[in-house]
């Protein structure tokens, strides 16, 4: 069975409003996706019926919130296939997710001079911990160079190997490019030498099937507000053995196993990296988020998302004066261009006036943006509740920006 996409939109009910007096068309999902009615109700449900502090109370209510918060941390683990549900920390998103890795890793790994390889692609939130880490750690940050069609190949990666190398961080997907990185080999290359691997999946959890234990990926880091569900709301998922190794992020709340005024000792996982009151409403609805993609089957989502691209990128080909930012053959739903010498903020402002949603800018990945010689790009990034009437839209708009300049 196909998707239904008539009846996948009428869960999203945002998708049916129009903006300045035309029909939306959201194409800014890589930023943000839409939430759909079941997500949106389970919030609703939580705040009505059960909402109390976790881990916290004997009574009823706590007792409910705790269930609903580790059932949700289940469902994670199971989306990825963790090994265990102590593997899966909720963190605030996916920067929450990376500042915890860089901090912990480099406290507990890394000696002045050590070495972390990260991509040109990263974005800022798989660049600035790194850097915060130098300034703290002494760490040093080498960078995988970008190839002509948006790609990084293995062999750059292995050049940049020495035996001061304590980690690559990479993402899965760029937010940019839209390049899918071939993660499958940078971590069987990592683990050649010995050394972990970190994968920034905010821009591929929702998109492609991932699975850390066929993929042996030591660190995870992802958004549930990238994936319909709730903000505010991220994952770690790391390997028992480094996260073991590593020392809490943040103090605080359930994170402790005995406090005195001399000492503190930490809880056991996932709690040791948990500080504070945890999100347990935003927990228990990405839960409902993930099934609501299950429900639909990811590889069905991919395949069709994977159409979609396709369309879009032969569509937008077609108009005069169109680059496209990023050609890898190995793409996820992210197109970034530039249209003649007009200024990507000018179309994005003119294309809003149509309804059509688009981001604009560096898209937080100055670095990339200064090796690509170009200040910023317009950036159209599917979900698969988008359609190719949207990508029709979206290229009649283009053509009427155009003939305004
Ligand atoms: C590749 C990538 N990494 C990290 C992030 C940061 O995600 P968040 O703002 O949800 O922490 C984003 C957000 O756009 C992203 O695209």
């Amino acid at each position: 069975m196909e998707l239904n996409i008539e009846q996948i939109r009428k869960d999203f009910p945002i998708l049916s409003q129009s903006v300045f007096g035309k029909p939306l068309v959201y194409l800014d999902n890589a930023a943000t996706t839409q939430k759909p009615l079941s997500v949106i109700r389970k919030i609703e449900d939580i705040y009505s019926t059960i909402n109390a502090n976790v881990h916290r109370g004997v009574h009823h209510l706590s007792q409910l919130a705790t269930e609903s918060h580790e059932e949700a941390r289940k469902t994670v683990q199971r989306y990825v296939n963790a090994a265990s549900s102590g593997e899966i920390i909720f963190t605030s998103g996916t920067t929450d997710s990376i500042n915890l890795v860089a901090s912990g890793f480099c406290r507990s790994q890394c000696k002045p001079g050590d070495e972390i390889i990260i991509t040109t692609m990263e974005h800022h939130s798989n660049i600035v911990p790194w850097q915060i880490q130098r300034d703290i750690s002494g760490i040093e940050i080498k960078v995988v160079p970008l190839r002509e069609n948006g790609e990084i190949r293995l062999e750059d990666i292995e050049e940049l190997i020495s035996s001061k190398t304590r980690l690559i961080a990479v993402a899965h997907v760029s937010n940019v490019l839209g390049t899918i990185n071939p993660i499958a080999g940078i971590i069987r290359l990592g683990h050649n030498y010995n050394i972990p691997v970190l994968i920034d999946a905010a821009q591929s959890v929702q998109h492609l099937p991932i699975d850390v234990q066929a993929l042996d990926c030591d660190f995870l880091a992802f958004s549930s507000h990238k994936m319909y569900g709730p903000t505010g709301v991220g994952i770690l998922y790391g390997k028992e053995r480094w996260l073991e190794k590593m020392p809490p992020y943040r103090g605080g709340g359930e994170m402790i196993a005995h406090v005195s005024f001399e000492k503190t000792t930490f809880n056991e996982l996932p709690y040791k990296f948990e500080a504070g009151t945890p999100d347990y409403v935003g927990s228990t609805a990405l839960g409902e988020a993930i099934r609501y993609i299950e429900n639909w089957g990811l590889e069905k989502i991919h395949r069709y998302e994977d159409r979609l691209l396709q369309y879009a990128t032969e569509q937008l080909q077609q108009i005069e004066g169109m680059q496209i930012i990023g050609t890898s053959p190995h793409k996820s739903s992210v197109i970034s261009f530039l249209v003649g010498g007009i200024h990507p903020y000018d179309m994005g402002m003119l294309l809003d006036q149509l309804g059509i949603a688009l981001r604009t800018g560096h898209h937080c990945a100055q670095p990339l943006m200064d090796a690509l010689g170009i200040e910023g790009t317009l950036r159209a990034s599917f979900a698969f509740y988008n359609t190719e009437e949207e990508v029709d839209v979206l290229v009649e708009g283009i053509q009427k920006v155009v003939k305004m300049f």
